[in-house]
């Protein structure tokens, strides 16, 4: 798997395989157990600690995603941002990621409060777009570099009837796999399509960005 990172603060390619590719997603920077070791009382604490550090963040992002019924997230990993998401009871929340996260606990909390549930394992970018349901808020948190932000965002907006939105938009943020292209493809989608218009900015935490069909 071809992926960019950072290194020292400078953006460069590498190559994972899946296996390391998996040990990258489940121990970035607030995951500090390897998932496959977590148990639900670690996982509860880390929790705790992506709150602390991200609350604002979060809180503000559920000022939006409070206000729709079916939400779609790129970039599912253990659940943090979906637990927060769910927690208004939407009627559907339908999660992507590349390598196989389908051992969370959204599931439970889904079933519990009789939300649709669905976690796919694809690469943003093949998901079959006749396949995908329209949604009312997209999360873009999967590859966060330029380019492939701006595909995602020309590939999915017509199916996305009231939000985009992402984050890592600040460069003290948590780093994505791929560095912080977001603002830079967001600004480009919102140059070529003027059914769409810039809703907000956060540099709260990561920082978020996200827009609103007119
Ligand atoms: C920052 S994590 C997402 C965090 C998650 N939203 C949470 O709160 O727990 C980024 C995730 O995006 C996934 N990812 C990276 N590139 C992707 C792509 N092209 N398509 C789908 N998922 C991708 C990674 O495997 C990783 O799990």
């Amino acid at each position: 798997m071809n992926l960019e990172t950072i290194h020292n603060g400078k953006l460069v390619n590498t190559t994972l395989d899946l296996k390391e590719a998996y040990e990258w997603a489940c121990n970035g920077p607030h995951h500090l157990v390897p998932y496959n070791k977590q148990s639900y009382k670690q996982l509860n604490e880390l929790d705790k600690k992506s709150i602390n550090l991200y609350g604002d963040h979060l809180r503000e992002l559920t000022k939006y995603t409070s206000k729709c019924k079916h939400i779609t997230e790129v970039g599912h990993n253990v659940g943090h941002t979906a637990r927060v998401f769910t927690q208004h009871k939407p009627e559907t929340f339908i999660a992507y990621d590349i390598l196989d996260f389908s051992n969370n606990r959204v599931k439970e909390l889904c079933e519990a409060n009789d939300i649709n549930y669905k976690f796919m394992i694809t690469d943003s970018l093949k998901i079959d777009i006749n396949n995908f349901e329209e949604t009312d808020f997209l999360w873009l948190d999967g590859n966060h570099s330029y380019e492939h932000v701006y595909k995602e965002l020309n590939k999915f907006s017509n199916k996305v009837r009231m939000y985009i939105f992402s984050d890592d938009t600040e460069a003290e943020g948590t780093p994505g796999p791929t560095g912080y292209g977001v603002i830079k493809g967001f600004n480009k989608f919102l140059s070529e399509n003027n059914e769409w218009v810039l809703e907000t900015q956060s540099i709260l935490g990561p920082g978020f960005i996200g827009i609103k069909r007119k």
